[in-house]
């Protein structure tokens, strides 16, 4: 594997009837999952975002570029997106891809049992690491940091508002998927969880939704993964785009809402003398302008990179 696929598909409304025409377009893309060269996992979570329209995001991956283009461009997705019926109605949809090489992008889990998002692509994981417990380790995990100082370059072209807006990358730009799963918690360690850190780590998602551009962070939506017929389940993630990894480096190491989040966890994991059912991961890429491709149809102008407009 040399180059991987994280496409967020995302459908937005604030009525029954967007929430109907929602649900009948996800059932469509789960399908299409199904087609030659569909996706090698894929998941569904949900959103309220920074307008306050309900989102879905489904998160699909694959093992390289190629097949993620045949896919988009089969006769049966690319006339379903490409439908006028995609510009007008109760709903917004967009994608935002990225196609980090293996160099440019890393995965880190608390517990090896249970992968989520591209660690699906893998065979298996890696035992423990020394690259973690400090500030900075996640740029040591990418094998491009030994390098690449991962700038970004500053420059950009912007949006240009529309029923249909298609856009560029933007170099260097730093993804991040966040998740924590609390299925298995139970007693003082799902209250502590619930009651503690969740109510940090919810503030600090509004806070990069509604103020990150201040901290270089270009969008930010909170999401909690729902099953088969749209219920939430216990495990959520945070997935934001940034001007580039060191913005994201010094929210992380010092911005007070990361900062109340790492808190809040470390107090819990002295309470719970290191015995954790809470499982944590992320997955973090910088991705070359070229790599990442984005598009929004009749959507809201604050919705993900259309904002910058
Ligand atoms: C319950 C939720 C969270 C907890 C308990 C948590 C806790 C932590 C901990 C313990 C570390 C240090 C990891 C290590 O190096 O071993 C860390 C690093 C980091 N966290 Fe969080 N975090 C949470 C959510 C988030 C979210 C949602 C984001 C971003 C959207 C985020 C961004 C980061 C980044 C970028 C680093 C790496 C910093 C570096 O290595 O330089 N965290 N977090």
């Amino acid at each position: 594997m040399k180059q991987v696929v994280m496409a967020y598909f995302g459908v937005q409304y604030r009525s029954a009837l967007g929430r109907q025409a929602a649900r009948e377009g996800l059932a469509f893309l789960r399908h299409a999952a199904t087609l030659a060269d569909g996706p090698r996992h894929h998941d569904l979570a949900f959103a309220i975002d920074e307008a306050g329209y309900d989102t879905l995001v489904w998160a699909a991956y694959w093992t390289d570029p190629a097949s993620f283009e045949r896919w988009q461009r089969g006769e049966e997705l690319s006339r379903w997106w490409n439908s006028a019926d995609r510009l007008e109605g109760p709903c917004g949809w967009f994608y935002e891809v990225a196609m980090p090489e293996v160099e440019r992008f890393e995965t880190l889990f608390s517990t090896v049992d249970r992968p989520e998002g591209v660690a699906h692509l893998a065979p298996s994981m890696s035992g423990a690491i020394r690259e973690h417990a400090y500030w900075g380790s996640m740029r040591d995990r990418l094998p491009a940091s030994q390098f690449d100082a991962l700038r970004g370059s500053g420059a950009r072209a912007l949006p240009v508002p529309g029923r249909r807006v298609r856009l560029g990358g933007f170099e260097n730009l730093a993804l991040i998927r966040s998740g924590q799963d609390w299925s298995d918690t139970k007693g003082q360690e799902r209250r502590l969880y619930l009651q503690q850190i969740e109510p940090q780590l919810r503030e600090g998602m509004d806070f990069l939704r509604d103020g990150g551009a201040d901290v270089g962070c270009l969008s930010n939506r909170y999401l909690v993964h729902v099953d088969e017929d749209f219920a939430p389940v216990e495990r959520s993630y945070g997935l934001s785009m940034w001007r580039d990894l060191g913005h994201m480096e010094r929210w992380a190491e010092s911005h007070p809402t990361h900062a109340e989040i790492f808190g809040a966890f470390m107090q819990t994991v002295q309470k719970l003398e290191f015995q954790l059912d809470l499982r944590l991961y992320h997955e973090v890429s910088v991705v070359s302008a070229a790599c990442q491709s984005f598009e929004y149809l009749n959507c809201h102008p604050k919705t993900g990179l259309l904002r910058l407009a």
